[in-house]
C-alpha cells in the first residue's frame, strides 16, 4: 500500500532543482503551514531540540558505547603497528554471525563501520602553516577507511569481543581489485578513503561509498595537503567509487567501477521485476546528480556468493532527469552525444560519470545524500541536504516512484515527502534508515559552524528523527535523539529483530580551534578531547 496520496504534492515535469532554486515558492512545501502534527509513534516519547554536549535518547531507552576513535582493536599487527578504531565513523551495517548460512542472530555479529575523514587537529596534530610531514599524513591515512568489529550482547549489554574477522581497511591498505568497465584503465586501487554511507548486499558484503576523495591532495586551507609529500599523494582516479568489502573475509575487496565514479554517498538496492539488481545512489555535492545502476544479469539467491557479486560488474548506469522523469543511460554504445563529447570507452564514461551526466542533461539537485528503498512499496526516499548556492537552507526528502513500479525501467515520478524547516522541525536531512514498521529514520546534518545560529537556532544540535510514512502522522518528524556539540549522528542501522539501533556519533567538537579550547568533551567528559564513537541504543518497545 502506498502512503496516503493526498498528503503529497506532485511535481511532475518540475525538477527539484527548479523548485529549490526558488525557495520563496513556499506553496511548494508538502504540508500546509498551519497543519498540526499527528501523534508520535507509540514506541517512544519524542525529545526536544537540545544543545547539551551529550547523546540524549528518549526516556526508557539506554545507550552503550561500543567503540571510540583510537581504541585498540586487538587485530593482527601490520607494518604500521597495532590497528586502532578509525576517526569520524559514518555508515554502520550489522551482519549476523550466522548470516552466511541464512541466520539472523541478533545477539552476535560483525559490525562494519565507515571512517569518513580525519580532523587533523586530533588525528595528526597538524596546525597548518608548515608542510605536513609524512608521519602526519600516514596517521591521517590510517584513520580513514573502515573497521570490522565483532560484537556480542552479553547480560543485555553490547560489547566488542575478539574475533578473527576484526580488522581495518585504510587509505594505505589493502589493495583493491577494480571490477567493471574501468578495470582496463585502472586494474587496482590502494586502500579506500572518504567512506561516507553505504549499503549491505543480499550476499552479505558491504558497499562502502567513497565520497569527498578530492579533498585529500590539495595543499590548501580546505585540503588535507597529502600532496605535501610526493610519495603520499593519491591517484584520485583510484577513489570516488563504491568499494565492496566482505566482512567475513571470504571474497577479495574491490571497487565497483560499473557504479560510476563521483562523490558517492550511499548505495540502496531493490530487485526489479525480472530479478535484476537495482542500486540507487546519490552524489553528495551541490548541483550534482542522482543515479541508479541496473544489473545485466538476474539475481540468483542459490548461487555461491562469488557468483552473486558478479551482478555488480555489468549493467547500465543511469543519471536522473527530474525535469522529464527519465533515467538517462550513461552508455557509450547508446549515446551519440557521449561519443561526440569525446568519451573514448565505457571505462572513460564511468570514470567521469559527472561529466557524462552533464552531457546527457541530467538534473543537478541539492546535495543528494542518503537514499533508502521503502520496505513495503519499493519507492525510493532521497535526502537532499541543502544547497547554499540556491539559498536552500533546510533541504527536503524526496520520494521517487518508478513508473509501473518497474525499477528496471527508464521513467519515474517524484514528490516532496517532507520539507525541511522550522515548521517540520527538521533541517538538512542526511542519513536514512527504515524500521520494520516503515518509519523512516532521518539524521540531520546541519553544518557544524552554523549549528544553533541564525536560521538554524530552532533545531538545537544535530538530531535523529522518526518520520512515519503511513497513517495520519505520515511526513511528520518526531525527534528520537540529540547529539553532542557539533556532531552529526550517522549510520543508523537496526539489528535483525529491531531491538537494537546502532548509531554513530561523527565529528563531535569539530569546530574546536585548538586543543586548549575544546568545544566538546564527549564521550569521556572532564577535559578529554572529543572522540567519534559507535553506540548501541536499546530499550525498544515496539
Ligand atoms: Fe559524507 Fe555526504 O556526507
Ligand atoms: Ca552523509
Ligand atoms: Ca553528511
Amino acid at each position: 500500500m502506498l502512503p496516503t496520496r493526498r498528503r503529497f504534492l506532485h511535481y511532475l515535469g518540475i525538477g527539484t532543482y527548479a523548485l529549490l532554486s526558488n525557495p520563496v515558492k513556499a506553496s511548494h512545501v508538502a504540508f500546509p503551514l498551519s497543519r498540526r502534527k499527528g501523534a508520535p509513534p507509540a514506541f517512544f516519547h519524542p525529545i526536544k531540540p537540545n544543545r547539551a554536549d551529550d547523546l540524549l535518547v528518549p526516556e526508557g531507552y539506554s545507550k552503550q558505547i561500543i567503540c571510540a576513535w583510537g581504541d585498540p582493536l586487538g587485530s593482527k599487527h601490520n607494518v604500521y603497528g597495532p590497528e586502532k578504531f578509525g576517526f569520524n565513523n559514518d555508515f554502520l551495517a550489522y551482519f549476523p554471525s550466522d548470516a552466511l548460512t541464512g541466520g539472523k542472530n541478533s545477539n552476535e555479529g560483525l559490525l562494519w563501520v565507515n571512517h569518513e575523514y580525519p580532523n587533523p587537529l586530533f588525528v595528526s596534530h597538524y596546525a597548518g602553516k608548515v608542510p605536513k610531514s609524512e608521519r602526519q599524513i600516514v596517521a591521517e591515512k590510517l584513520s580513514v577507511g573502515g573497521s570490522v568489529l565483532h560484537v556480542r550482547r552479553e547480560g543485555g549489554k553490547w560489547m566488542r569481543v575478539a574475533g578473527e574477522h576484526t580488522r581495518r581497511f585504510t587509505a594505505l591498505y589493502p589493495e583493491f581489485e577494480v571490477s567493471g568497465p574501468a578495470s582496463g584503465l585502472l586494474p587496482t586501487a590502494t586502500g579506500t578513503l572518504a567512506n561516507c554511507s553505504g549499503g549491505r548486499t543480499p550476499w552479505n558484503t558491504v558497499l562502502s561509498c567513497e565520497e569527498n576523495f578530492q579533498d585529500y591532495n590539495p595543499q590548501t586551507r580546505e585540503g588535507y595537503c597529502w600532496a605535501d609529500v610526493e610519495q603520499q599523494k593519491i591517484d584520485e582516479n583510484q577513489y570516488g567509487w563504491v568499494a565492496e568489502i566482505d566482512p567475513f573475509g571470504e571474497l577479495p575487496p574491490r571497487k565497483l567501477s560499473a557504479l560510476g565514479r563521483f562523490a558517492h554517498e550511499n548505495a540502496a538496492w531493490r530487485l526489479g521485476p525480472s530479478g535484476r539488481l537495482v542500486v540507487y545512489m546519490g552524489d553528495d555535492a551541490a548541483d550534482q546528480y542522482f543515479y541508479k545502476f541496473v544489473s545485466a544479469a538476474k539475481y540468483d539467491p542459490s548461487a555461491p556468493r562469488a557468483e552473486q557479486r558478479k551482478l555488480l560488474e555489468q549493467g547500465t548506469l543511469y543519471a536522473a532527469d527530474f525535469r522529464r522523469g527519465k533515467w538517462l543511460p550513461l552508455d557509450l554504445k547508446r549515446s551519440k552525444a557521449l561519443r561526440s563529447a569525446g568519451f573514448k570507452s565505457q571505462g572513460d564514461v564511468v570514470l567521469r560519470a559527472r561529466d557524462a551526466s552533464k552531457v546527457l542533461g541530467a538534473t543537478p539537485i541539492d546535495r543528494p545524500e542518503d537514499c533508502e528503498v521503502h520496505p513495503a512499496d519499493g519507492t525510493v526516499y532521497i535526502a537532499l541536504t541543502n544547497n547554499e548556492k540556491h539559498g536552500n537552507l533546510y533541504g527536503q526528502l524526496v520520494r521517487l516512484v518508478e513508473d509501473n513500479d518497474n525499477a528496471e525501467g527508464e521513467s519515474f515520478r517524484f514528490e516532496i515527502f517532507l520539507a525541511g524547516g522550522p515548521q517540520s522541525g527538521l533541517a538538512c536531512p542526511d542519513n536514512l534508515a527504515f524500521d520494520h514498521q516503515c518509519n523512516l529514520w532521518v539524521a540531520a546534518d546541519i553544518t557544524s559552524r552554523r549549528l544553533n545560529k541564525e536560521a538554524y537556532k530552532p533545531f538545537g544540535n544535530n538530531g535523529l528523527y522518526v518520520v512515519p510514512t503511513t497513517g495520519d502522522s505520515a511526513g511528520d518528524a518526531f525527534q528520537f535523539a540529540s547529539g553532542p556539540v557539533e556532531c552529526e549522528l550517522t549510520g543508523p542501522w537496526f539489528n535483525e529483530n529491531y531491538d537494537t539501533l546502532f548509531l554513530a556519533v561523527q565529528h563531535p567538537g569539530e569546530e574546536s580551534p585548538n586543543l586548549d579550547q575544546l568545544t566538546s568533551h564527549w564521550p569521556r567528559g572532564a577535559a578529554e578531547i572529543p572522540r567519534p564513537a559507535v553506540v548501541a541504543n536499546t530499550g525498544f518497545r515496539w
